[in-house]
């Protein structure tokens, strides 16, 4: 294990991780003593569109993944309509690799709490839910504990602090499918139905949940929400990039020494990183990682001085996404990753579109082949075919995620598919394993 160098460290900037640490922050007493609630004391004294032009101001980009402005989102929502407004957190992380918004929610339910009470105040939304995954059992606990401390305080409920502004919160559960993290299939899981994408346009901003206007947010950007609201705009944009402002939470799993969180601002390389993690695991070099979860595209031991933010990740010719970096080295196989990610998505297909859940289901098969040791040549451009009819003809985003491991590993790693199919490299897939494939 190596140690950062001060310079490296310095790039650490604890904000919506400065609380995780201390103990029993997750109860409202520690909580407050911390600042908590202090954010929405001045937010309730301020007019709603204030509030949303301070979160424009501070660029504020979504944590989820897309990256889409904050403040223009909340701007979309029409006001005086006489419809009510819902403010929707989604917390239905399920990207594989992205584990951002779980420890925020286990260790600091509060700042999230208090993010949506803002959020809402400015929105002039009157009910808030959290849509939180179904197997974060001891999150969803923490959550309900604090919506309990808050209400009994005086923070949620009817006439909050004597502002006039009444929200109620409903934490719930969802059942462990990851296309309900899908913003419109969230909402008709919300509404009882099975999760299953929505056509967009219309966007939830005009017809959301109940088909009244919505907001729906990712865990992060709502708990940024509050240290914005009390240090400022231009303390965000001190941090990050011109266009990608502020601190982000890089989650880094693999083959490193000390996989963990790490809040650092937007811009920040995965050589600097990898270094803050301590370094790769003794007797693995770099060899592929993601720099947003799976549906991002590969990128490789090439790409370490990327600035990962959204424009640095984009001009590489991938997608920052979630920052979850996973990393692997050179023993570890991209065409076996890229099954085990393609596995998944099958397995979540919601069925809906034809390019998603046919082709998902074809390209498994072709790589168990491969994997076997039976593939083709043939079979690379089976592959390539099929990722072109799903990319941008699938009904929503898992589709298209569903290619990047596809195309980004064929792109870098074809003689990995070569080795397999020359007989190069032994079959990691026993023929019993092509069964039921
Ligand atoms: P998107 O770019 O289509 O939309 C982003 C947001 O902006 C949505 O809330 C959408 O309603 C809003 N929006 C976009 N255009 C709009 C318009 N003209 N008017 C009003 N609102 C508008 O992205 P999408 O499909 O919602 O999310 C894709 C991202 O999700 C991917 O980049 C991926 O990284 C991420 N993702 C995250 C997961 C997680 O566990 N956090 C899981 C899977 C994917
Ligand atoms: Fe369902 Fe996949 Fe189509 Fe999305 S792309 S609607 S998950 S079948």
């Amino acid at each position: 294990m190596t140690t950062p160098r001060p310079e490296t460290l310095a790039k650490l900037t604890p904000v919506l991780t400065k609380r995780w640490l201390s103990p029993d922050a997750w109860r409202l007493g520690t909580y407050e003593k911390l600042d908590g609630y202090a954010a929405l004391r001045k937010a309730l004294k301020a007019h709603p569109d204030d509030l949303i032009q301070l979160i424009k101001d501070s660029g504020l980009r979504g944590r989820g993944g897309a990256g889409f402005p904050t403040g223009l989102k909340w701007g979309f929502i029409p006001q005086g309509d006489g419809k009510p407004h819902y403010l929707v957190v989604n917390a239905d992380e399920g990207e594989p690799g992205t584990c951002k918004d779980l420890p925020l929610m286990t260790h600091d339910p509060h700042s999230l709490v208090e993010g949506v009470i803002i959020a809402s105040y400015a929105i002039r939304a009157n009910r808030a839910y959290i849509y939180i995954r179904g197997e974060a059992v001891h999150a969803a606990r923490r959550l309900r504990n604090a919506v309990q401390e808050a209400k009994a305080k005086g923070y949620l409920g009817k006439n909050i602090l004597g502002s006039g502004f009444d929200l109620e919160l409903v934490v719930h559960s969802g059942a462990g499918a990851y296309i309900c993290g899908e913003e419109t299939a969230l909402l008709d899981s919300l509404e009882g139905f099975r999760g299953q994408p929505r056509l967009r346009p219309p966007f939830p901003a005009t017809h959301g949940l109940y088909a009244s206007p919505t907001v729906v947010n990712n865990v992060g950007t709502i708990a940024s929400v509050p240290y914005i609201v009390l240090a400022g705009a231009n303390w965000w944009k001190s941090m990050g990039t011109e266009k990608s402002a502020g601190p982000m939470i890089y989650s880094l799993s693999g083959r490193i020494a000390n996989p963990g969180q790490y809040e650092c601002g937007l811009g920040i390389t995965l050589r600097e990183l990898i270094e803050l993690a301590g370094g790769m695991q003794p007797g693995h070099n770099l060899k592929f990682w993601t720099p947003g979860g799976s549906s991002t595209p590969l990128l490789t031991a090439e790409h370490l001085d990327v600035p990962l933010d959204f424009e640095g990740v984009a001009a590489a010719g991938s997608i920052l996404g979630t920052t979850a970096t996973q990393i692997f080295s050179d023993q570890d196989c991209p065409v076996y990753a890229t099954y085990r990610w393609l596995e998944f998505y099958h397995h979540e297909s919601c069925g809906k579109c034809t390019p998603c859940r046919e082709g998902n289901y074809w390209m498994v098969r072709v790589y168990r082949r491969i994997l076997a040791g039976q593939g083709t040549q043939a079979d690379l451009d089976t592959l390539l075919d099929t990722c072109d009819n799903i990319l941008g003809r699938s009904f929503c985003g898992l589709g298209d995620g569903a290619t990047s491991p596809v195309t980004s590993s064929l792109k870098y790693f074809k003689q990995d598919y070569l080795d397999y199919i020359e007989g190069r490299t032994a079959p990691k897939l026993s023929d019993k394993q092509l069964v039921g494939a």
